[in-house]
């Protein structure tokens, strides 16, 4: 008897399969732990390898980095060209997806809030520009 498998796949797994071959989410440890396959849903920032097509529902909305902004004008994606923030750039997706949402709910984050809240990790060991930009993108966000 065939089966309907497709409910046990990975958020990762249907973007990675998208027709329109979205490609800047990223897989990592595939475990929940590095934050490469970072994307929204509802607003949230959430790894996408590790929750199942069969955990979200029709009406949950589910944004990629390719949906952060039309034409990589979100102040995060300013904030990390502006500051040269990638290095190898395969964690950097991820990373700011993490931002965008820190911001969203935390408009001016410290140093602290940025380390708490942003654990992916950055193999490359961006970290200190990944904080400068962050701030960066929250002083740009709150003159506008
Ligand atoms: S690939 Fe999803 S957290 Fe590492
Ligand atoms: S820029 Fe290389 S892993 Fe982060």
């Amino acid at each position: 008897m065939l089966q309907d498998t497709s409910q046990a796949l990975s958020i990762f797994s249907v973007v990675a399969l998208h027709p329109r071959k979205a490609t800047g989410t990223k897989y990592g440890c595939g475990i929940a732990q590095c934050g490469a396959c970072s994307v929204h849903i509802n607003d949230e920032v959430q790894r996408s390898c590790s929750i199942r097509v069969a955990d979200v529902s029709p009406s949950d909305r589910i944004v990629t980095i390719e949906g952060l902004s039309s034409d990589r004008s979100h102040p995060v994606q300013k904030a990390w060209a502006a500051l040269d923030v990638p290095q190898c750039g395969y964690c950097q997706s991820g990373q700011i997806m993490a931002a965008a949402a820190l911001l969203k709910r935390m408009p001016k984050p410290t140093d602290k809030d940025i380390d708490e809240a942003m654990t992916n990790i950055c193999r490359c060991g961006t970290y200190q520009r990944i904080r400068a930009a962050v701030h960066m993108a929250a002083n740009t966000t709150s003159r506008t």
